[in-house]
């Protein structure tokens, strides 16, 4: 089936962020909220970013993106049970037509959280995603300053959709 691409006013072919993350708090509804400006700073003019739930993101939405920003709480030492299920329901449909897509990943962690960069990381090298940067570890004790770094990791991420180096 044809995809139809999004363009913008001069014509230009509209990059689609995805961003998948689970918020089960009102500091990781921050997260992402902060992420999703990021992506949707002024200066950035052909990406348009999206969030969904791991629960409710299907594998169709994973093909019909340019990048996608991963957002993980840490729960029993790894990845949320709702992004764990999201890969187990894309890994296959998706494996031989993403490689090389761009990704980022935030990670929230009460405690650690290098379980859960690890396990992402195994599952993300084996659909063969590529880094645009170092995980994000948002960790200890919730900081103000963490929605500045999501702001931060969504605005990379999508500048460099916009520029086309990711
Ligand atoms: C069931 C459960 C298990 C958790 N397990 C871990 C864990 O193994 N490691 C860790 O760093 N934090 C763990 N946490 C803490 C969460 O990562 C943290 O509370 C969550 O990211 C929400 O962040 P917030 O408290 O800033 O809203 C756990 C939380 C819950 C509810």
């Amino acid at each position: 089936m044809a995809v139809l691409k999004k363009t913008d006013a001069l014509g230009v072919n509209v990059k689609k962020l995805l961003i998948v993350a689970n918020t089960p708090s009102k500091n990781t509804q921050a997260l992402v909220q902060a992420a999703l400006s990021g992506c949707r700073h002024p200066d950035i003019e052909s990406v348009e970013a999206i969030h969904l739930q791991p629960l409710a993101a299907s594998a169709d939405d994973v093909l019909t993106a340019d990048g996608i920003i991963l957002g993980t709480t840490e729960n029993f030492g790894y990845m949320s049970g709702a992004l764990k299920d999201f890969f187990d329901r894309i890994y296959y449909p998706v494996l031989e037509k993403k490689q090389g897509t761009p990704y980022a990943l935030y990670v929230r962690a009460g405690l650690d959280g290098t379980g859960t960069i690890s396990a992402v990381q195994k599952i993300v090298t084996g659909l063969r995603w590529r880094a645009i940067t170092d995980p994000v570890l948002l960790h200890g004790a919730y900081q103000s300053d963490f929605t500045g770094q999501c702001e931060s990791l969504g605005m990379l991420m999508a500048a460099s959709l916009d520029a086309g180096i990711a």
